[in-house]
C-alpha cells in the first residue's frame, strides 16, 4: 500500500480546501441556525467538480479516484459537515449506483445532470420501520407490465426537498423477501410524490432532511435499476462505498474540531502560560491527534482497497465505526479544551460536535459496521 498523495490528489484536495475557507466559512454559522443551504453553493460544488467525482467522464463525471473523493469530502467536513453529506450522498449513492448499474439510456438522461450539479439526487431506503432492517421494506413497487405503481413512506431522505432525482427501493415481491426488492429512479414532480415537512435536527442543520410519501406514484418500467430483484444488492453495494465517504467525512469533522482546539490552546492563557503548556490540554491534543491519524489510515485503506479492485465492505465498515467514534472523542475535547468558549456558536466546535454523532448513525449505524465486520472475519 502506497498512501503517498500525487500531484492530482494535493491540487483537487487544495481546491477543496480553499473553497471551504473561502465560500463555506462565511454563512457556516447562520446556515445551521436557519437550517438552509443556499442553490448557489451547491452550483459552485458542481462547477469546482465536487458532485461527480468518480463518474464515468463520458457521462460528465470526474473520473477520479476514491482517494480523491475522500480529499475533497475531509476538506469541506472540516468546516461544513452540510455541505459535505451533500456531495456523499450524490458522489457515493447516487451518481456511483447509476454509473455503475444503471442502463446506458439512464446514464444519458440522469447521471450527466447529476455529475455536473444540474440536477441533485437523493437516495431513498430508510423508512419508518426499516432503518437498519433494511431487507423489512415496507415501500411496495407492483409490476403493472409497462409501469410500476409506489406506495409508502421514506424517511431521513438527505436532500429530500432539494434533489431532482430519487432513487427508490421498494418492495416489489414480498415473498421473496430481499430478492422482491428493487430499485427506481423517480422525478420531483411526479403525481403522487409528496415532500413532507423538513426535520429538525440536532446536527447538519444546513443540509435538508425529509420524509417523503409515494401514492400511486406511476414509474416507468426503464427506470428500474438492474434486473428485477436486483433492489436489495443494489442498496448494500452503493451503501458500502457510501460508508468510505462519511469515514471521510467524520475524518473532517474530528480534525476540524482538532485543528480549532491545537489554535486556541496556543493562544489561551490560564495559570501564567498558554494553556497547551499544561499537560491536561497537552495529553489531550496529543490522544486527539493519534485517532485522528488511525482514522485516516483506516479510511485510506478502505479508498485505496475499492479503488484496487478489492472488497472494501469490511476496511470500509471498520473505517466508518472508527472514524465516527473518533469524530465524536475529538469534538467533545475540543469542546472542554476550549472551555467556556466552546460552548458558544462563534467559536465553531459545538456545531462539529452536534455534526459529528449523524456519522454514528446514517449509512448504517455503528452496530450494523460491528455486524459487517464481524460477518468479514468469521466468514472464512
Ligand atoms: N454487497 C453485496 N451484497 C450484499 C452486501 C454487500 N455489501 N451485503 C449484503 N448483501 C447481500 C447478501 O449476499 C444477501 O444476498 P444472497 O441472499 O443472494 O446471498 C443479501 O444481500 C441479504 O444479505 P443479509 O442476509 O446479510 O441481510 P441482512 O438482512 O442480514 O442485513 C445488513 C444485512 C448489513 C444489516 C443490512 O441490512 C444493512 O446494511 N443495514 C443498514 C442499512 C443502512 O445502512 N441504512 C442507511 C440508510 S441510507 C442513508 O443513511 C443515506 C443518507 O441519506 C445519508
Amino acid at each position: 500500500m502506497d498512501f503517498k498523495l500525487t500531484e492530482e490528489h494535493i491540487m483537487i484536495r487544495d481546491a477543496a480546501r480553499d473553497f471551504a475557507k473561502t465560500e463555506l466559512l462565511p454563512g457556516v454559522i447562520e446556515r445551521d441556525e436557519k437550517q438552509e443551504f443556499p442553490k448557489e453553493l451547491v452550483k459552485k460544488m458542481g462547477d469546482l467538480g465536487f458532485l461527480g467525482m468518480m463518474a464515468s467522464p463520458e457521462y460528465g463525471g470526474g473520473g477520479m479516484d476514491t482517494i480523491s473523493y475522500i480529499l475533497v469530502m475531509e476538506e469541506l467536513s472540516k468546516i461544513d459537515a452540510s455541505a459535505s453529506v451533500m456531495v456523499s450522498v450524490n458522489n457515493s449513492l447516487v451518481c456511483w449506483g447509476l454509473d455503475t448499474y444503471g442502463s446506458e439510456e439512464q446514464k444519458k438522461k440522469y447521471l450527466t445532470k447529476l455529475t455536473t450539479g444540474e440536477k441533485l439526487g437523493a437516495f431513498c431506503l430508510s423508512e419508518p420501520e426499516a432503518g437498519s432492517d433494511a431487507t423489512s421494506q415496507r415501500t411496495t413497487a407492483i409490476d403493472q407490465g409497462d409501469h410500476y405503481i409506489l406506495n409508502g413512506t421514506k424517511n431521513w431522505i438527505t436532500n429530500g426537498s432539494s434533489a431532482d432525482y430519487y432513487l427508490v427501493i421498494a418492495q416489489t415481491d414480498r415473498e421473496k423477501k430481499h430478492k422482491g426488492i428493487n430499485a427506481f429512479i423517480v422525478e420531483k414532480g411526479v403525481e403522487g410524490f409528496e415532500i413532507g415537512p423538513k426535520e429538525q435536527k440536532m446536527g447538519i442543520r444546513g443540509s435538508d432532511t425529509h420524509s417523503l410519501n409515494f401514492n400511486d406514484v406511476k414509474v416507468p418500467k426503464e427506470n428500474r435499476i438492474g434486473e428485477d430483484g436486483f433492489g436489495f444488492k443494489f442498496a448494500m453495494k452503493t451503501l458500502s462505498g457510501g460508508r468510505i465517504g462519511i469515514a471521510a467525512q467524520a475524518l473532517g469533522i474530528a480534525s476540524g474540531a482538532y485543528e480549532l482546539a491545537l489554535d486556541y490552546s496556543k493562544q489561551r492563557k490560564a495559570f501564567g502560560t498558554e494553556i497547551c503548556n499544561h499537560q491536561a490540554i497537552a495529553f489531550k491534543l496529543a490522544d486527539m491527534y493519534t485517532s485522528i491519524e488511525a482514522s485516516r489510515h483506516l479510511v485510506m485503506r478502505a479508498a485505496w482497497d475499492k479503488d484496487q479492485g478489492q472488497n472494501y465492505d469490511l476496511t470500509g465498515a471498520m473505517a466508518k465505526v472508527y472514524a465516527s467514534k473518533t469524530a465524536m472523542d475529538v469534538t467533545t475535547e475540543a469542546v472542554q479544551v476550549h472551555g467556556g468558549n466552546g460552548y458558544v456558536k462563534e467559536y465553531h466546535v459545538e456545531r462539529l460536535m452536534r455534526d459529528a454523532k449523524i456519522t454514528q448513525i446514517y449509512e448504517g449505524t455503528s452496530e450494523i459496521q460491528k455486524i459487517v465486520i464481524s460477518r468479514g472475519i468469521l466468514k472464512d
